[in-house]
């Protein structure tokens, strides 16, 4: 692949964003080019969804499996209609109530979009996000835009821009940097050509959000379970994800006593093979852990400062070259859920509960 020279472009002003230095951006996305944009979730690694020749330059950026589906992100709701068949009623009060916002809707595709997009699926993924810079880009564009996560495939989704550059300098056009993502954690991928629909990713909208608009919701079982067997449902969900070098330990138990303690264990069994450990910690027991690395993501009583930190604490203790990172655990219910998810992905096998 030729090396790009990649320009960062800086918003100021999130909220109102400069609407020249995002023109240049649109311009890029319409003649085939590659801009990464940041969205309330996560920075996403745009390309025109309708040129199959750009969509395969995003596969080849992050090094991704081409059977991988990409979301394509639209600004206004009625571009549902130029892009999928059978927007039902259901469908549409769910754009209305959680759009702009951290949900993607799987439909039936129209037939005019790239197999490239779809990973030769009948079905694609859908999302109107409600960052300003991604919605100002998007209109600006005019066109839909392609994106998964603008990480090198397998690791941790980038919440900045300095994330992105880490790992896409040179693959990219343009970086548009609007700051750090509100969430921190990916779009709820809901199935809605299943009745009654089914998570195939927990993300930004949880569980019971979803329920309060559309009655019973299913969780796809391989969701969180990277070695089941059977074809999940969502591709993406298959492969290794969210992973750093370093060896990941997920520990897990309904009393946070119980978990600091094992986590103190885990650490004194590295120390005494001469490991270096970092611990992924909430802000309540950060403090009390001996490790080479500490990184407080966030409040127990607060799991949105947890899902919101997570991608940035992985990395950063990654950056610290230990060789195994300890991870407390959290509740497995609202934003905890998808907190969890990542969390269980990135720890592959190696889950211990107390
Ligand atoms: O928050 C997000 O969703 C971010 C931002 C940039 O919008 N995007 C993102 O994209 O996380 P990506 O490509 O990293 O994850 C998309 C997920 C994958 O697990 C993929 O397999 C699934 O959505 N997916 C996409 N199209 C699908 C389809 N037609 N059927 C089932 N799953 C699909
Ligand atoms: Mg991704």
């Amino acid at each position: 692949m030729e090396a790009k020279r990649t320009k960062v472009v800086k918003i100021d002003d999130s909220a109102q964003p400069d609407r020249e230095s995002l023109a240049e951006a649109g311009e890029i996305l319409r003649s085939g080019g590659l801009v990464v944009f940041p969205t309330e979730t996560v920075y996403g690694l745009g390309a025109n969804a309708l040129d199959a020749g750009a969509v395969a330059s995003i596969f080849e950026a992050k090094g991704r499996p081409s059977d991988n589906p990409l979301i394509v992100h639209i600004c206004r709701i009625e571009q549902v209609e130029e892009l999928a068949e059978g927007f039902t009623v259901q469908a549409r009060r769910a754009a209305e109530v959680f759009w702009p916002g951290p949900l993607t809707m799987i439909l039936p595709k129209k037939p005019h979009i790239p197999a490239e997009v779809t990973g030769g699926l009948g079905t694609v993924a859908l999302r109107m996000p409600e960052h300003p810079v991604a919605l100002a880009l998007l209109n600006i564009a005019g066109i839909p835009v392609a994106a998964p996560s603008a990480n090198t495939s397998g690791k941790p989704s980038p919440t900045t821009a300095e994330h992105v550059m880490r790992d896409l300098d040179g693959k990219v056009d343009v970086v548009v940097d609007g700051g750090g993502c509100r969430i921190g954690l990916e779009s709820t991928v809901l199935d809605m050509t299943a009745e009654p629909p089914v998570i195939l990713r927990p993300g930004g909208v949880s569980r019971e959000d979803l329920e309060g608009v559309l009655g019973h919701v299913e969780v796809d079982s391989a969701a969180d379970d990277h070695d089941s067997p059977g074809t999940p449902r969502s591709p993406g969900m298959k492969y290794r994800h969210y992973a750093p070098r370093a060896k990941v330990v997920l520990v897990n138990g309904r009393e946070i006593t119980e978990i600091v303690k094992k986590v103190n264990e885990l650490l004194a069994s590295c120390h005494s093979e001469n490991k270096a450990a970092g611990v992924l910690a909430s802000t309540e027991s950060a403090q009390g852990y001996q490790a080479e690395a500490v990184f407080p993501v966030g409040s127990r009583a607060n799991l949105e400062s947890v899902a919101r930190n997570l991608f940035q604490g992985l990395r950063f203790l990654d950056d610290c070259d230990v060789d195994i990172i300890i991870a407390e655990g959290y509740p497995d219910e609202g934003i905890g859920t998808a907190v969890m998810n990542r969390l269980r992905k990135s720890a592959g096998s190696n889950l211990i509960m107390v």
